[in-house]
């Protein structure tokens, strides 16, 4: 696989990913999406709300605020207890989260859900190095909140104080009751979102891995207890279908299941599915069986009834969530990591290709003019044409061989070519990237010809 620094310089190159406010010096662990990476992004949360919702008749999607009342973190145990383990350097004075340090000193012990005391011991008893000075000394272990704290209004008082939303799914639990009223629902049914989450991460990094501002998708299945151990297997086998269909190759993905003593107090059942990353296998895609413990929480906090009524037994309960939850930014990453590719040629050659499914590849289809003074015209009436149905691009400069692998490597799926034949025969090339062929096609026939190829 491609090593991540040079994947980092591809994406900068080619206008993937930019480093955020880098005219100003940069903002540390801030990246803005260009030209491509917007797009990309784009076309995989269209192609997450396609399968999770759209070709999925029970599934609905919200867009709920990213500022909540702040009591709703309260309730879910944000406030109280969304932290990691900070732990500082005595020597050079770098902060580490505990458990990753433990990790990456053993990487076959989990710390998840340890006690900051049991990590204390376990820094000390195995002299645990700092990372940047290498010295083992450091200052006790503190928890330390990640929700970002911001103020609501003129005054910045403790009154005003609010959060930017660490996660979307708590949008969706305290909206339960609503959305289950105006769509009449019966369980089970999946309320799906997208949306912008805030996490001031101790140690963001490796690239758009963790950063702290970043988009999430997520699902919230509600269903009756009792069947949420099935529906969490459904789900967790529909999560990696999704990706080994959207073109991820399945040896670069795992289940990590959680083991009972590693399950989060709420939780009777969880999975990640792990991307083989340039640093290892890490997660990508968490799935959880969240029993009721979300809308218990909500119900209880805000004293309202948020029960179902099973309107063929008559019997009132809180339903029981399964949750996919997933990164977009880690999902771009993961699938450029996986389609990144220096292809040998026959001639001796190499080209650089990236070989991204075509529903997700920034643009479908590449309109070139063979010859710039003569088939400009024709080409631009041509790029008009598609550009109606698909992602298209116009690109004139340089010799035709130039340009094909120029679109080959941002991974742009078709080269549609306008040549001295094309006038006459009413015909244009349609050059294929991943094998290089070449297609002679009626203009009459493009549209029908690209959708067909690019389905998904
Ligand atoms: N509602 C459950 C929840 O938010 P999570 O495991 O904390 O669960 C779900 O997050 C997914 O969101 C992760 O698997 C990852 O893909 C993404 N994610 C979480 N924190 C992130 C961060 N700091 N930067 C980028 N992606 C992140």
């Amino acid at each position: 696989m491609v090593k991540l620094d040079d994947l980092v310089q591809f994406a900068k190159t080619t206008g993937y990913i930019f480093q955020g406010s880098e005219l100003y010096g940069g903002l540390a662990n801030t990246y803005d999406y260009g030209p491509l990476g917007s797009k990309l992004k784009r076309n995989i949360k269209e192609a997450w709300i396609k399968k999770f919702q759209k070709e999925t008749p029970y599934n609905v999607l919200v867009d709920t605020s990213i500022l909540l009342n702040p009591e709703v973190w309260v309730a879910s145990g944000h406030v109280g207890g969304f932290s990691d383990p900070l732990t500082e350097c005595k020597n050079c004075n770098q902060r580490f989260r505990a458990d990753q340090l433990i990790t990456q000193h053993d990487s076959q012990v989990n710390a998840d859900g340890w006690s900051l005391e049991k990590m204390s011991s376990y820094l000390a008893e195995h002299k645990v190095t700092c990372p940047n000075c290498g010295q083992s000394n450091w200052l006790p272990i503190k928890k330390f909140n990640m929700m970002f704290e911001t103020h609501q209004g003129v005054v910045m008082d403790s009154a005003s104080k609010i959060y930017l939303r660490p996660e979307t799914a708590q949008g969706i639990f305290i909206n339960f009751k609503q959305i289950q009223r105006t769509t009449r629902n019966r369980l089970p049914f999946g309320v799906c979102q997208v949306g912008k989450s805030f996490r001031n991460e101790i140690t963001p990094g490796n690239f758009i891995f963790r950063t702290r501002e970043f988009e999430q998708m997520e699902m919230e299945f509600f269903c009756k207890p009792g069947t949420e151990l099935e529906w969490f297997k459904y789900w967790k086998s529909f999560c990696m279908d999704w990706l080994v269909n959207l073109g991820m190759k399945k040896d670069h993905l795992r289940f990590d299941d959680h083991r009972l003593e590693e399950l989060s107090h709420y939780s009777n059942a969880t999975t990640d599915i792990q991307f083989e990353f340039p640093w290892g296998f890490d997660e990508l895609w968490g799935i959880a069986s969240r029993t009721d413990y979300d809308l218990r929480a909500h119900q209880n906090h805000a004293a309202q009834n948020l029960e179902y009524l099973d309107p063929q037994t008559n019997e009132k309960f809180l339903p029981y969530v399964v949750e996919p939850a997933v990164g977009v930014e880690r999902l771009v990453l993961a699938f450029l990591l996986d389609a990144y590719e220096t292809e040998a040629l026959d001639d001796g050659t190499t080209r650089q290709v990236l070989r991204i499914h075509p529903a997700l590849a920034p643009y479908k289809v590449a309109v070139l003019p063979l010859v710039k003074k003569l088939h400009k015209e024709q080409a631009e009436a041509i790029y008009m044409m598609l550009s109606k149905h698909v992602d298209a691009v116009f690109d004139e400069t340089q010799s035709i061989g130039k340009r094909y692998r120029r679109q080959d490597s941002i991974g742009t799926y078709l080269c549609v070519t306008i040549d001295h034949d094309t006038e006459e025969t009413e015909t244009v090339t349609v050059r294929h990237r991943d094998t290089m062929a070449q297609d002679r096609v009626k203009i009459k026939d493009l549209v029908s010809y690209i959708e067909e190829r690019i389905q998904y």
